[in-house]
């Protein structure tokens, strides 16, 4: 017997944890922009699988190295040596402009490795007293769900019932300078991690000057500056890293999400010798990091974006996006801001009596076939595959448009 959506929705709810809430759509199919649900109605995917499919569902050239190296090698842990990492850790380090990589598997496995990191660099070479480092969050930041996570986690969603948490962290106030050289001058900050738009946040975006500011009053007080682009990075915001907008390079860049394509978790944490090089052997790691999947899977992720362009695309298709909207909603009180950058945009919903209504214009978006998701309640977050075209994006941007106009109330 076919399952239909509902049967199979019902056999989430009873074998599976209920600790997600996601629309009440069963997806079994992706190819590029596109997904299609158990009843083979059709989608736009606006959401990417929260920016891991930047390249699109499925590509062929990242599925095809996929399947190759399975069928060769799937793991040998670091145990060992493997013919397939050499070549990667080479690749990604010029492709990003760092001296090493560390390679791992999650975004928030990558965020551990970088305070990892950042405390090591404080002792061996700031020379921080012994378990005096601090690291530096902001408000509303997000890199996972471990208990190192939540420890800077401002959402009470996510610290709700799991403490005690992680002690040597700040949390400052984002997009506040004043704050930030406050909290500097602590002769014991090892380093600020920082992601350069707030994704989970609802798609935040900081004041031009805040980022450069922030990056040159790390270089001022010997402080690191790691950059969280697990979200951003990857052609998503209009250029290869968010951080190019800025013209400056963080010392310690965490990547993961669309480094895959979507196919396979890979993340990587890069930085500069004098930084990687204070984690000796044995310090760190991860059974499936660096496996020869995950380095074939990067590779062709990473060419994908750069043969297509699709930073380029991004920028271009995210620029129409925010206009077309901005445009045909201008006369729509419901719409509080528009805002973004490249193909990571939200529209925040002004939702008076706290009625879901963002919850309810993503399920009637997905009636007319297109896939978004809210976050933080009353923002919604437009994030599609990169490579979108124009007829494509104009199509999705009527859907959103006549959606939006529906609940204007
Ligand atoms: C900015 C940022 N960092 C880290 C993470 C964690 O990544 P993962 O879920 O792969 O552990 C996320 C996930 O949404 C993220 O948005």
């Amino acid at each position: 017997m076919k399952l239909t959506s509902k049967n199979l929705i019902e056999l989430e709810l009873k074998h599976g944890a209920h600790n997600y809430h996601p629309l009440p759509v069963v997806l079994k199919r992706g190819e590029d922009i596109f997904l299609w649900d158990v009843e083979d109605k059709k989608y736009y995917d606006f959401l990417s699988a929260y920016s891991a499919v930047n390249q699109g569902h499925c590509h062929p050239k990242i599925v095809s190295e996929l399947i190759t190296q399975s069928k060769t090698l799937t793991l040998t842990s670091r145990a060992f040596h493997n013919n397939v990492l050499g070549e990667y850790e080479r690749f990604i380090t010029e492709f990003f402009g760092y001296d090493k990589v560390l390679p791992m598997n999650t975004g928030v496995e990558g965020g551990e490795t970088a305070i990892k990191l950042a405390r090591k660099w404080a002792y061996n070479v700031k020379k921080i007293a012994k378990n005096k480092a601090k690291i530096i969050f902001v408000e509303g930041n997000f890199w996972g769900r471990t208990l190192g996570a939540i420890s800077s986690s401002t959402d009470p969603s996510s610290t709700n019932g799991f403490g005690p948490f992680m002690p040597g962290y700040e949390i400052i106030p984002y997009n506040d300078i004043v704050a930030l050289k406050k909290s500097f001058l602590d002769p014991n900050v090892a380093a600020i991690m920082i992601e350069p738009i707030q994704g989970e946040a609802g798609v935040i975006v900081p004041d031009d000057d805040y980022l450069k500011q922030a990056y040159e009053l790390c270089k001022l007080n010997n402080i690191l500056f790691i950059a969280d682009e697990v979200q951003t990075g990857i052609g998503r915001t209009g250029k290869r890293l968010c951080c190019d907008y800025l013209g400056f390079k963080p010392d310690i860049l965490i990547l993961g999400k669309a480094l895959s394509g979507g196919v396979f978790p890979v993340s990587a944490v890069l930085a500069s010798d004098q930084i990687m090089l204070t984690i000796k052997p044995g310090e760190h790691g991860s059974t499936f990091g660096g496996n020869p999947i995950a380095c074939k899977v990067a590779m062709a992720a990473l060419k994908v974006i750069k043969d297509e362009k699709l930073d380029e695309n991004a920028y271009i298709m995210g620029k129409r996006f925010r206009e077309q909207i901005k445009k045909y909603t201008k006369d729509l009180p419901i719409v509080k801001e528009i805002r973004g950058k490249g193909l990571l945009n939200a529209i925040e919903i002004i939702d008076k009596n706290n009625k879901n209504t963002a919850w309810d214009i993503c399920l009637r978006m997905s009636e007319y076939g297109l896939l978004a998701k809210p976050t933080h309640g009353n923002i919604i977050r437009f994030a599609p595959p990169l490579t979108i075209k124009k007829a494509d994006l104009d199509s999705c941007i009527s859907i959103i448009i006549k959606t939006l106009k529906e609940y204007n109330k």
